[in-house]
């Protein structure tokens, strides 16, 4: 068929790829199709980028928003084929963090201009809710303006509501691949993409702010499996999307995969911009281990948070969920400053005061 008789038909399949972006960005959304072209295709990656910065510009301007990780434990109870921590790799050396390590953390961040404090940690039994929830209000006590974010996996409606219920204001779960056949293939029978997708709409049920967000090029992958991650965001509707590349770890079953894709990354990184406009997306730590330059290429991309580490140095080795993870060595006031540094070059500016949030809440940063 030509192109006249497929205009002449009601059919016009925009072929173009700059067409392609362009319906992306006017629709936020594109047929199942087209996307598979553009998560594929390099080819007009500087218009895809350009485009995905420009709407990133007109939410947020040139602001970047930094949130401080706190890795508090690294035991957990789940064994997924990917992760360094998984409770089989008998090779890591296993921490936990007390409440005072925490809270110095916090004080620590606090002075650097942090306003959001992410507790983040493996499904670790240790840390009972009542633990969880003392330290949480704890934290909100000596800082009622910011911001509390958990990450400690799946638990109970209960459990989150208890947390919700001390003041934790978001919750970050991943929910890693949309494809159960692909989720199966990530993890053990233990676990299942119901649960995790459950646990979502509790945490959204409850009140959280709720970040999700899957790895790129995680084994077995496909495009459509991307897609699907797409369209499960779409009904999520959350209020951040973390993704990065998938880093082998040495001690894993899936030690000898490849790794994702670093453009695949950036692409999807935009295509996110594109089809959430006002959605808060990091340029993660393993978007900055896959390439020296990974972040300021995610946040050229679309990208506009930065998510550096406040645990202790000595503690940081042990949480490596990947090989070679960034930023081992560095104290938090070196991560600050480093990623000042990177931010200012790239024409941006992390911002660090309250209420600037140009969309439709006002969040504490
Ligand atoms: N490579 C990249 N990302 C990983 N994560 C866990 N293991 C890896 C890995 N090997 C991601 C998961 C998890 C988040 C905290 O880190 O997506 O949700
Ligand atoms: Fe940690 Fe650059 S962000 S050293």
């Amino acid at each position: 068929m030509t192109v006249m008789s497929l205009l002449a038909a009601g059919q016009f399949y925009r072929y173009n790829m700059t067409d392609l972006i362009e319906a992306l960005h006017k629709n936020k959304d594109l047929p199942d199709a087209e996307l598979k072209t553009i998560i594929e295709n390099g080819e007009c990656e500087q218009k895809l980028f350009e485009t995905a910065d420009s709407v990133r510009r007109s939410y947020y301007g040139t602001d970047v928003y930094i949130r401080g990780l706190i890795e508090f434990t690294n035991y957990c109870k789940n064994n997924c084929y990917y992760c360094g921590i998984r409770r089989d790799n008998q090779k890591v050396e296993r921490y936990r963090l007390g409440k005072e390590e925490i809270l110095s953390c916090c004080k620590q961040g606090y002075a650097l201009g942090f306003r959001t404090f992410v507790l983040q940690g493996g499904e670790d039994a240790a840390f009972s809710d009542e633990l969880i929830c003392g330290i949480v209000s704890e934290i909100k006590k000596l800082y009622p303006e910011c911001a509390v974010t958990l990450s400690l996996g799946e638990k109970s409606c209960g459990s989150y509501q208890s947390y919700f219920n001390a003041g934790a204001n978001r919750y970050l779960l991943r929910h890693e691949t949309a494809n159960t056949e692909h989720y199966r293939a990530l993890h053990p029978d233990s676990m299942s993409l119901e649960s995790r997708k459950q646990c979502l709409w509790n945490l959204k049920k409850i009140g959280y702010e709720v970040g999700s967000g899957f790895m790129v090029g995680s084994p077995s992958q496909t495009t459509e499996c991307l897609i699907e991650d797409l369209r499960f965001l779409q009904e999520l509707q959350p209020d951040m999307i973390g993704i990065g590349p998938y880093i082998a770890h040495q001690n894993t079953p899936f030690r000898d995969q490849k790794n994702g894709d670093l453009h695949l990354c950036l692409r999807l990184i935009a295509i996110l911009r594109l089809m959430f406009p006002d959605i808060l997306l990091p340029a993660t730590t393993a978007l900055g281990t896959i390439d020296v330059q990974g972040r300021e290429l995610g946040l050229t991309a679309g990208a506009n948070v930065l998510m550096p580490n406040l645990s202790p140095v000595n503690v940081r080795k042990q949480y490596e969920l990947y090989d070679n993870k960034i930023c081992i060595y560095e104290g938090a006031a070196q991560c600050r400053s480093c990623l000042e540094n990177k931010v200012e070059a790239m024409g941006y500016h992390i911002v660090t005061n309250i209420g600037n949030r140009k969309t439709k809440k006002i969040y504490v940063n």
